[in-house]
């Protein structure tokens, strides 16, 4: 937005320009980054002060316009402290996260790119890091980094995105009914993929039926002539194609064409990622990029990597999300890829609502099924998961626990799967691991 001056970024943002400021002889009129931590609005930025739950952001105004950033857009009650400064421009809005919203509309539209928009309950990140991969090699490209994929991270990646930038690629999270509209007004995309629907924050939706009502608010935020990406034969998504847009399904049975063969994923691509190729295909397509060659995407930490420790030990560290499709997902990956004895390490699955007990017991059967010879069961919940699984099992309630009970019980040849949502921290597992038996 360097090119674009104060009283565009106020109109834009729906903000008053409390401050106007003259940029210097060579500086741009507009501002080089948009930044909410103040520590990161260093000179040439706008910080936007938002109010949180322990401090409100709006009272660093005055610090970081001390430090010869661009100006700042904050509630009224800080524009004294910020008028105390010499120098910056002065935004004020009563509500910083709106007005955040309201000009990253207005960047997207200045852009012109087109922009995909990603929900779904599981594999939003895997599918945006593959759709990235495929898309970036053609096209100026920007797309969500890490998790920002909320009504403050979506628009701060919008505002990130330099000029010339050809297709945004964004991952939407989902907490609650009218989220997913809500960053759909803001990115207003072209394309929507949704990638599945499983029973995933049902505790905040009521039923699976609400979960797919939400992320089909995405699909109806799409504007005439957009593409809607879904998943063949879910018929949760039944009720909620939009009209008026193309609809492309992905899966057996969909009407996507097939990825091509001539498309090849680089050999570290985890194989829970590899899975949601067709979808980013399909992306790619409505994008307007007929994938081919070898794609090599950088998939973001934690989504089933894999580390080679002495003693031909694998482990796959899988421990950023999980529910129940996502771990039997990864259990049929530990038994189609473990050439020796498989071990699981499974921890809670939160979130999951009211039939939380018995997605834990079925688990449990599934990794039985699934040939696990060791189980690990991490956390209150995962006793079910025990239970379930029938045989023998190591439970305990916390992943430190873990992390000193696993290096005891592998043996040459395991292939090790954790996997547990995020909050568990089994990560610690991995570490643990990493530390004793790292291979040279
Ligand atoms: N299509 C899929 N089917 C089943 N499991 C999957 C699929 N894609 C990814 N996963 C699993 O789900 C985990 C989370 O994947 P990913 O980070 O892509 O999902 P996400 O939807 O972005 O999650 P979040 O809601 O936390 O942002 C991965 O570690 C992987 O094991
Ligand atoms: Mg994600």
């Amino acid at each position: 937005m360097r090119e674009q001056t104060a009283s565009w970024i106020a109109d834009a943002a729906g903000a008053t320009l409390h401050r106007d400021a003259r940029p210097g002889p060579n500086d741009p009129p507009g501002p080089t980054a948009v930044e909410i931590d103040s520590r990161q609005a260093g000179p040439g930025a706008l910080f936007v002060g938002i109010p949180g739950e322990r401090t409100d952001g709006g009272r660093f105004a005055a610090d970081v316009l001390t430090a010869g950033a661009w100006g700042v857009l904050v509630r009224r009650e800080h524009a004294a402290a910020a008028e105390a400064v010499d120098g910056g421009v002065i935004l004020l809005h009563e509500d910083p996260v709106a007005a955040l919203g309201e000009l990253a509309r207005a960047w997207r539209r200045q852009l012109g790119a087109v922009v995909v928009g990603i929900t779904g309950s599981v594999g939003k990140t895997s599918t945006k890091d593959l759709l990235t991969g495929i898309v970036a090699p053609h096209r100026r490209t920007i797309a969500t980094a890490g998790n920002y994929n909320t009504e403050i991270g979506l628009p701060l990646t919008v505002l990130g995105a330099p000029a010339g930038t050809e297709v945004m690629i964004l991952e939407m999270a989902m907490r609650g009914s009218g989220q997913i509209a809500e960053l759909a007004r803001i990115a207003e995309p072209d394309v929507g993929v949704v990638t599945n629907v499983a029973p995933v924050h049902v505790e905040l939706l009521g039923s699976i039926e609400g979960v797919a009502a939400a992320k089909a608010e995405l699909l109806h935020g799409l504007p005439p002539g957009g593409t809607a990406i879904i998943p063949a034969g879910e018929p949760l998504l039944d009720a909620h194609r939009p009209t008026g847009v193309t609809v492309v399904t992905v899966g057996e049975g969909g009407t996507a064409d097939p990825v091509p063969e001539a498309l090849t994923l680089a050999d570290d691509v985890p194989l829970t990622v590899r899975r949601n190729l067709p979808a980013a295909v399909a992306a790619a397509r409505a994008v307007g990029i007929e994938p081919t060659g070898s794609v090599s995407p950088t998939i973001s930490a934690m989504r089933g990597q894999r580390l080679h420790l002495a003693g031909d030990i694998v482990v796959v560290v899988d421990c950023y999300n999980a529910n129940p499709m996502s771990t039997s997902a990864a259990l049929d990956d530990l038994a189609a890829s473990a050439s020796g004895r498989r071990v699981a390490v499974l921890g809670d699955m939160l979130e999951l609502g009211p039939d939380e007990l018995r997605f834990h017991a079925e688990l449990g059967a599934h990794a039985r099924e699934a040939g696990v010879e060791v189980l690990v069961a991490v956390g209150p919940l995962s006793r079910h998961t025990g239970t379930g699984f029938g045989g023998a099992v190591h439970w305990v309630a916390t992943a430190a626990e873990a992390a000193r009970l696993v290096p005891t019980l592998l043996e040459p040849g395991d292939t090790v799967l954790l996997k547990a949502s995020r909050g568990i921290g089994l990560e610690r597992v991995a570490d643990a691991l990493a530390t004793t038996g790292a291979d040279a």
